[in-house]
This record gives C-alpha cells, structure tokens and sequence, in this order.
C-alpha cells in the first residue's frame, strides 16, 4: 500500500454489488485481499452496495437473497464485524446524499467515457437509466463519505477510483478548500484481472452466459474441479519462467489463479510448475482451488441457515458507517452552502 494522502489518517473502504452470485474474480480480486487488510492496523469498511445494484433491473426478492448470500461470503471468507465495518449501503442514506452533491460536481463528458457505462449501457445509451450514467458519482460518494485513503479493487474499477479523485479535487478547487482526501486505488497480487475459463481475453464475469466460464463461490468441489479440468487452453507445456506466459492468456491466467490462490507470486509458481504439461498442472490447481473455496462455500451455506443473524449485522455495521459519515456529510452541506447544516 502507498503512502495515498498524507493530511488523513489511512482508512480502507470497499464495495461489492450483489447483483448476481460472487465469483472467483470477485473472491480473488477484492474479498480475499479486504480479508487481508483486515487487522492491518488500519480502519476497514467493507459495503454491500445495493444502491449500485439497482442501476439495472433487479428482482426485489433475488436482492434480497444475493445481498444476504454476498454478506455470508464476506463473513465466511474471514471478514470479522467486530474488526471490519460490514453494512449494506441503503441503510446509510449519507451516501445517496452525498452523491447528489458529487453529480452536480461530476461533468456528463466524464461519465460519458466511463468504460464500464459504455459496456454496460452497450448500444442503447438512451436506454439505460440515468442511475447507470451517475453510478461513479455514487462510488465516489461511498468513498469520500468516510474520507477513505485506500480502496482496495480489481483492475476493472480503477477508472473509477480515479474518477474519485477527479471529483475530490473539483469540489476542493470549486469550494477553495482540501476537504476531500485523494483516494489511492489498491490493485494489488496476482489475481486484479481473473479471466474467463472458457477465453483468456474476457473477463471473469457474474453475468457471462456461460457458467463454465466463471469459477462461483458457492461451486461444490466437484463443479470446482470439472470447470478447471475443461478450462481453455493451449496445447503446448507451461513455459519454464513468467517471460513466456506473455502470449499465451489462457496459461497465464491459470497460473495467475493458482498463485493468489496459493499466496505466492508468479515466479515462485514458474519455479515449480514450469514445464508441466496442462494435464499435470490442471489437478494440483484443481485441487487447491478446492481446497481454498470449499471450506468457504460451505461456510456460506452455514451463514445462509440463519438470515436474521446476517440482517443483524448488516444494521449494526451500517450503525458503526453512520457515526462516521454523518459529521462529514454535513461538514460537507456546511460547505456547499446549505442553511441548518
Ligand atoms: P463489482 O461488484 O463488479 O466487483 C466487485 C469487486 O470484484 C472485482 N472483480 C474482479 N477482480 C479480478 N478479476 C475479475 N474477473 C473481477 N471481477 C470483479 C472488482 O474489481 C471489484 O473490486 N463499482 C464496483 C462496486 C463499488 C465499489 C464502491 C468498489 C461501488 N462502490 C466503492 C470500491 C469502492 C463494482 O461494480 O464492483
């Protein structure tokens, strides 16, 4: 982790939508390194961003479930509420309050060349709502509410982390003030960019129509095993170093797995596997691979007996978020100007 902005005491917020089941992209790329920075030292605010859900049509009560299952995987992946700040984001309304604010801050040209809006709004701009368009200034909301300095994500949110810090730094320069710290994107290990098992150029996505092409935490061992062992690849051997992983996606990203899932790096991977042939290296990492994700899949299902203990912790976490982002959401209408802040 960087030094990020020095003024503000280091403090770790992060968000996952429970808009569909939780992959090993997400396990990997964000859930197992929240767990990490967890007992750093450091404050950690772990959300369930509901709000972010909504921006495309989800069933109310398959929200319902996915937030609760998206909680018991941040729990049975070792997120501890009496050490994190676990809370689902609409039981803490200063973040849609702020986001106001911050759309009035943001410019349309920058939302415009969001990549992700562009993906996910595809040909028919015109048609998707205008939540999808404000959803940065909505992410930059859930981080500056708590005056967050790292924020740990994937490859594909880091245009949005630095669209953070372009609304940070416009509302200082408008307001003439250093208010809002400038968030550092933490995009960190092996695994910031999982890939599909079925094509080494996509990625790993909840909402790929294949199911082979994503490993799900709630996968069995079996599923497990069958969705590695037929993972694309080439025919040749895994190369002898790192170097010769370069042009071929589909080794690379299995080795990328087996090493953040292993906790090492890649080179020290290459050391031992180097050379195998996909027949031989595709059990070990099938067996790892379960042997990580199982316990917490089952962990998962144990969590998901007991519903009421999880909407327990999500209202007791969301009023922990509160007593820090009230004072700073009506620092910030004092700011901006309005009368009984
Ligand atoms: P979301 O819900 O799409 O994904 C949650 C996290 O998982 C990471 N991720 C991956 N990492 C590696 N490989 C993959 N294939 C992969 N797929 C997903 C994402 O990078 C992310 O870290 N906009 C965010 C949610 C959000 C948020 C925030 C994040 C809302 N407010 C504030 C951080 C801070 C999103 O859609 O993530």
């Amino acid at each position: 982790m960087s030094e990020g902005t020095t003024a503000f005491t280091p403090r770790v917020f992060s968000g996952i939508q429970p808009s569909g089941g939780l992959t090993l992209g997400n396990y990997l790329g964000a859930i197992k390194r929240f767990v990490d920075m967890q007992g750093s030292g450091i404050e950690t605010i772990y959300c369930v961003v509901d709000m972010h859900a909504i921006t495309v049509w989800q069933d109310p009560e398959a929200l319902r479930r996915q937030t609760r299952e998206l909680t018991a995987g941040y729990l049975a992946a070792g997120l501890d509420p009496t050490q994190s700040i676990l809370f689902n984001q609409s039981q803490v309304p200063e973040h849609t309050q702020l986001a106001w604010i911050f759309n009035c801050v943001a410019r349309m040209g920058w939302m415009n060349r969001m990549t992700q809006f562009k993906d996910k709004a595809g040909k028919h701009a015109e048609k998707a709502s205008l939540g999808l368009l404000a959803y940065p200034a909505l992410m930059a909301a859930d981080i500056l509410v708590y005056h967050a300095t790292h924020v740990p994500v994937g490859e594909d949110q880091k245009q949005h982390v630095e669209l953070t810090r372009d609304i940070a730094a416009k509302f200082n320069h408008d307001f003439k003030t250093e208010f809002f710290p400038m968030t550092e994107p933490v995009i960190e290990g092996a695994a910031t960019r999982v890939m599909s098992l079925r094509d080494g150029s996509k990625k790993m996505s909840k909402s790929d129509p294949s199911d082979a092409s994503r490993i799900n935490m709630t996968d069995d061992a079996d599923a497990i095993a069958k969705k590695i062992r037929k993972a694309k690849t080439d025919p040749e051997p895994l190369p002898e170093t790192a170097d010769g992983l370069k042009e071929r996606p589909e080794a690379r990203n299995l080795v990328n797995i087996y090493a953040a899932l292993s906790g090492e790096t890649v080179a020290e991977v290459m050391a031992q596997m180097g050379g195998k042939p996909f027949g031989e290296f595709k059990p070990l990492l099938a067996d790892l691979a379960v042997d990580k994700l199982a316990p917490i899949s089952s962990e998962m299902a144990r969590y998901m007996q007991d519903p009421a203990e999880i909407d327990r912790i999500l209202k007791d976490g969301a009023t922990r978020a509160r007593t820090i982002a009230a004072p700073i959401l009506r620092k910030t209408y004092e700011i901006v100007g309005m009368v009984g802040a």
